[in-house]
């Protein structure tokens, strides 16, 4: 067996070990969305050091945990902090969450990042549902040796963003009163915030957020045929849209500015996932 997919099976046998179901959905975090993990009943946190194989996160705002519990009254596996390219993880380790929820036996994901609004009808606090995202700018997450246990060498992503997630996340905010967008994640190195230049470049490519997480991850999925539902807080307006700099201190601002408004969506979402 590849030595890597054995490793990861270890840690999805730990976490087994300690969990009390099957998760149904996984959750990853972003920027400032930690806050929701709170939310989850009858708890059970796994701090990613106690986690066999598993890398952890160096980020402020990223507590570096994988919780389990009841969402919504559905079993969900919640990954609070995640790893980025720019960290200098390896490509594994980036989509190890993901990875992990699939082999827990989830159907899909709902993956959220904090991310710059390129779409200038957008605002700070905008909530954004991905419809699709650009990725061709850094080096596949997937490179290397393919996991066939997984999925496939070569595959499809033109689905990838499930249509009818996408759907129950429309009449939800349509429900609830929440004026939410919709449109195209474009993934950057980081860790640098991008030039105004680049910002012009993405919005002429058909970008309207940008951000430095979630592609890698994504793609993992489409591998491994998880659904994905992907969400963007607009922390801040990308570069060179404002007359000001930018700063993660504003993305964390800003992030809990709308933390209640966004978990209470996302409750909602899973509700009707
Ligand atoms: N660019 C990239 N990533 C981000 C941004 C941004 O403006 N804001 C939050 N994450």
């Amino acid at each position: 067996m590849d030595k890597y997919y054995e490793s990861l099976l270890k840690s999805v046998e730990y976490i087994k070990s300690k969990i009390k179901d099957k998760p149904v959905l996984g959750i990853v975090l972003g920027s400032g969305l930690g806050m929701l993990a709170s939310h989850i009943q009858d708890r059970i946190e796994l701090d990613y050091h106690e986690i066999p194989n598993y890398p952890v996160s160096t980020i402020p705002g990223h507590a570096g945990k994988l919780i389990f519990g009841y969402l919504s009254g559905k079993y969900v596996a919640c990954m609070a902090g995640r790893f980025h390219y720019y960290e200098g993880y390896e490509a594994e380790q980036i989509h190890i969450g993901v990875r992990t929820f699939k082999l827990l036996g989830a159907d899909g994901v709902i993956i959220t990042n904090a991310a710059g609004g390129i779409n200038t009808a957008f605002k700070e606090g905008t909530i954004m549902l991905i419809n699709d995202h650009i990725g061709f700018m850094a080096p596949s997450a997937l490179r290397g040796p393919n996991i066939d246990m997984l999925g496939e060498r070569f595959f499809d992503m033109s689905k990838v963003y499930d249509k009818q997630y996408l759907d129950t996340a429309r009449n939800v905010a349509k429900k609830i009163g929440l004026d939410v967008k919709e449109g195209v994640y474009m993934f950057f190195k980081g860790p640098n915030f991008e030039t105004p230049a680049e910002i012009r470049a993405a919005r002429i490519l058909g970008a309207d957020a940008a951000g430095m997480s979630t592609v890698p991850e994504v793609v993992a999925c489409a591998h491994c045929n998880l659904k994905v539902l992907g969400m963007s807080v607009i922390t801040n307006m990308a570069a060179g849209i404002l007359d000001k700099k930018l700063n993660h201190e504003e993305v964390m601002e800003t992030a809990n500015r709308i933390h209640e408004t966004f978990i209470e969506y996302v409750k909602q979402i899973v509700k009707e996932l």
